[in-house]
């Protein structure tokens, strides 16, 4: 079978898989404090119906998986679905973004289902911000979590810090410093008006160059391959001496659609090509009367954009990232 390439050269080796829209938080910058409209039950992909799409993707030359949301943690025995996506021939890395609540809890049995790796999201350190900007207190504690998931062999563990002028961004040394003695990726993400973010502007991203010059007062910075295993468009960093690395991740400042590697398939079963606009194929209807997706998938990699329009934003419309998947 001849390999899935978009209509501009990319080849698609990984997929994003959402298996939820909810979440057991509700940051900021991503979801209203009444939460959202939830998909309801009936249109969510069955484990099963999901590992059927990667089954059908698989042979089409895709490799990687990563597990989101939502929160993937809070949909029941997402154990099951990783035991499922693990015995699918030629994927040889599975990877899941949490919000890291339940890594304590789930690192163990998770990576004993056969998840590799994991991205764990942490806006600060300190209790009543973290409760502040998740607007939940769920005894979040991110040091204990990342500890958890290396503990469990989970490797490596990313931490993806969003940065919020005036709300965190004190802490960006406090993060850095924790790659000093563990062996983390600390990734510090520009804020993107996306959702529902109506206090949220321009005025609250801190661009990456000024995270990284209050980060190179800790010590040297040099630029860093990074973690070995990663899909993503992150720049990394190491301080002179430290076990880890940080990272930026430049939505706001920089384009990095040319290298644009992913697609994503949604908790209700479209596959969509680009986080913004309308790019999407339903397959939850197709798949359910057992019709070959290939078609599909086809039909929907040829209208993958070439770059999304972010920078000149044109943000009207724009879903949440908890609905399409991160
Ligand atoms: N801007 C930047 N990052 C976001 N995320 C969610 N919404 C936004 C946003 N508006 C990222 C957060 C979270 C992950 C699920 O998606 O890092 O860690
Ligand atoms: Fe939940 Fe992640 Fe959105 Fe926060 S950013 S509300 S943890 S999905």
């Amino acid at each position: 079978m001849i390999a899935l390439r978009d209509q501009w050269g990319r080849s698609i080796e990984y997929l994003r898989i959402s298996v939820t829209d909810r979440c057991n938080f509700r940051c900021v910058y991503c979801m209203p404090r009444e939460g959202l409209q939830w998909l309801p039950k009936a249109e969510i992909l069955t484990y099963e119906e999901i590992a059927e799409v990667v089954r059908q993707l698989s042979p089409l030359g895709l490799r990687r998986l990563r597990i989101t949301g939502g929160e993937p943690t809070i949909r029941p025995d997402l154990v099951s679905l990783v035991r499922l996506l693990r015995s699918v021939d030629g994927i040889e890395d599975i990877a899941l973004s949490t919000n890291g609540v339940r890594l304590p809890e789930l690192s163990a049995p998770l990576r004993a289902a056969g998840l590799d790796r994991v991205n764990m999201s942490a806006d600060s350190l300190r209790p009543d911000r973290i409760a502040a900007i998740a607007r939940r207190d769920l005894g979040f504690d991110p040091v204990g979590s990342a500890l958890a998931a290396e503990r469990a062999g989970l490797s490596p563990v990313k931490v993806n810090v969003v940065v919020l002028r005036g709300t965190n961004d004190d802490e960006i040394e406090d993060f850095a410093r924790l790659t000093m003695e563990r062996p983390w990726h600390v990734r510090f993400i520009e804020l993107m008006p996306v959702g529902d973010l109506r206090e949220l502007t321009w005025e609250h991203v801190v661009p990456s160059d000024e995270v990284l010059s209050r980060v190179a007062r800790l010590g040297a910075l040099s630029p860093d391959g990074g973690p070995a295993r990663g899909n993503g468009p992150a720049r990394y960093y190491r301080l002179a001496g430290a076990a880890g690395t940080v990272g930026v991740i430049t939505p706001m400042t920089h384009t990095y659609c040319g290298s644009c590697n992913r697609v994503r398939l949604t908790a209700d079963g479209r596959l969509r090509t680009c986080l913004y606009g309308d790019h999407e194929v339903n397959l939850r209807e197709p798949l359910r009367r057992g019709e070959p997706l290939e078609p599909l998938f086809r039909a929907a990699l040829a209208a993958k954009p070439k770059e999304h329009a972010l920078l000149q934003m044109q943000v009207g419309g724009l879903r949440a990232l908890s609905q399409v998947g991160g």
